[in-house]
């Protein structure tokens, strides 16, 4: 039976830089998952559609996913596709919405956010490309739950998604598929798995720490199964709802217990770690690159390798919805943000595990370890310093006056000198997608420096609690001297510059970040 139900709009459903998210509690509370879907359908219409539907385990996965397949064929569409066990890693969904040219696909995560009853969760819809829903299509969702009156839901039993194969629900059909086999088939149709299965076995050892979140399930599989790394390699691999109370962002400072292992006496050759919804991580391709696409705030060092090149080189806004357009028009191959995600035209998401594959790849390929690989890229273009420094939960209002009393100051600020630099530029960064001329403005602002130094201002879309800061730092070391120090002693005169033209501390009263990567 499919049951109308009346509501009303809720306040705060705009999807940020990757989604809807917000404290789990939140998500549970009366209509809230029930509209934002609702208003999902509304948008991108539901009638005779397939989608894929799946997210990373935390709290209130599965539960989210059986409303959601209710409200899926009281919608009337005609089937959805679901991991086994309402899973799937981002990438993965990615994967499946393109492989089976589906309409589309939700995915549920709050990608590296904490999970749990207190933790964060999430939901994003792509598009039949594969990829996040830009910036027209979630303005619309937005706008739509700001008028919905009523929602559609079958009135049924849960759907067992611990079974593999066809059901139904009401008229519409519902394929429970193995959540890691076509991805890792995909894998190993982009990675010279031969030569990686030759790397393991010549005695090569490997930590993958997955963090109590959806990509042990993968890591297993393609590193342990079919390469042949040593069994155990992957720690932390069975998903949790809350993680095992990690958080899941696989930074030196959330994977602490691999970095420590990493700098033990006795450190596999090669350690990695993987985010929440597997999309981000701690990495030849023989069809060529097309070009490459960093986020603005993402260090600039792969444009130095691009001009080098002869390839294209692009900046876009932060946010993963960004580099669509460009992989869709073959103008862009490899993508990156400085927040530990990579990936490729193989699908429309970053993929951790893809990146982890590549750098083992390269590894096979050069027989040569990260550490005299990144030396070399020092000596040859020079070495980027670079470090993000996060201030997390300032009040909203302190953080929002900060970032004004900012941005009346930018255009005074070319041709001033601050701790021996001189500005070069300083804007609030605006992007026209150079594919279909769309704009977006206010994606942070950045202060350039002559040197090749930079510092970005950004308060973050995907935090849940009061603003994050985002102050991205970087500065450029030409070489030979002076390509050996640590970063933050590096950054030392950008760091103190930022602080002091941001007056982070009369804003915030904050001196020191609360994450540095
Ligand atoms: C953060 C990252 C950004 C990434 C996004 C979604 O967004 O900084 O690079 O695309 O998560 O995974 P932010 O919180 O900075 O808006
Ligand atoms: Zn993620």
């Amino acid at each position: 039976m499919i049951t109308t139900v009346q509501t009303r709009p809720i306040a705060g459903q705009k999807p940020g830089t990757s989604g809807l998210r917000k404290k789990t509690a939140v998500f549970m509370g009366a209509h809230f998952l029930e509209n934002f879907v609702q208003a999902i359908f509304d948008v991108v219409g539901a009638k005779g559609k397939t989608f894929v539907l799946g997210g990373d385990g935390r709290y209130f996965n599965d539960r989210a996913a059986q409303v959601i397949l209710r409200m899926a064929a009281a919608n009337g569409a005609a089937r959805v596709i679901v991991g086994q066990g309402a899973l799937l890693s981002t990438p993965a969904a990615s994967h499946l919405i393109r492989l089976n040219k589906t309409d589309g696909g939700i995915i549920l995560s709050a990608s590296h956010n904490p999970g749990g009853p207190e933790g964060d969760f999430g939901v994003k819809f792509n598009m039949p490309n594969g990829g996040p829903a830009p910036e027209a299509v979630t303005e619309a969702m937005f706008r739509r739950t700001e008028e919905i009156t009523e929602y559609r839901i079958l009135t049924a039993q849960d759907v067992d998604l611990s079974r593999i194969g066809r059901q139904h629900l009401g008229e519409m059909v519902v394929d429970v598929v193995d959540p890691v086999a076509d991805y890792a088939t995909l894998m190993e149709s982009l990675f010279d798995f031969a030569a990686i299965r030759t790397l393991f076995a010549d005695g090569f050892r490997m930590r993958m720490d997955s963090m109590c979140a959806i990509t042990g399930p993968y890591a297993v599989e393609i590193l342990e199964n079919r390469l042949g790394a040593a069994k155990g390699t992957v720690t932390h691999a069975t998903p949790l709802p809350d993680f095992g109370g990690m958080h899941p962002d696989p930074n030196p400072t959330w994977a602490h217990e691999l970095m420590e292992e990493m700098m033990g006496p006795d450190a596999p050759d090669f350690g990695a770690a993987s985010d929440g919804d597997g999309d981000r991580n701690m990495v030849v391709y023989a069809r060529g690159l097309a070009g490459v696409a960093r986020s603005m705030p993402t260090s600039t060092a792969a444009d130095r390798v691009a001009a080098r090149m002869g390839i294209g080189s692009f900046e876009t806004p932060t946010g993963w919805k960004f580099f669509g357009n460009l992989l869709d028009a073959g103008r862009a191959t490899l993508c990156g943000e400085e927040s530990f995600g990579t990936g490729s035209d193989h699908v429309r998401e970053k993929d951790g595990l893809w990146a982890i594959l590549l750098w083992l790849n390269i590894l096979a390929a050069r027989r040569q370890s990260v550490a005299d690989i990144l030396h070399d890229h020092w000596q040859n273009y020079g070495r980027n310093y670079y470090s993000r420094h996060d201030f997390e939960a300032l009040p909203t209002a302190q953080a929002d006056a900060m970032m004004a009393a900012l941005r009346a100051s930018l255009p005074s600020l070319p041709g001033q000198v601050l701790e021996g630099m001189t500005v070069t530029a300083a804007d609030d960064f605006a992007y026209t997608d150079p594919v279909d001329g769309s704009v977006s403005r206010g994606q942070g602002m950045r202060v350039l420096f002559e040197d090749g130094s930079r510092m970005v201002f950004r308060l973050s879309g995907t935090g849940t609690e009061g603003a994050t800061l985002r102050l991205y730092l970087e500065r450029f070391a030409p070489g030979p001297e002076g390509l050996d120090l640590d970063p933050q002693v590096a950054l030392a005169p950008v760091i103190r510059a930022a602080h002091a033209l941001a007056r982070i501390n009369g804003f915030t009263g904050r001196t020191t970040p609360d994450v540095v990567t």
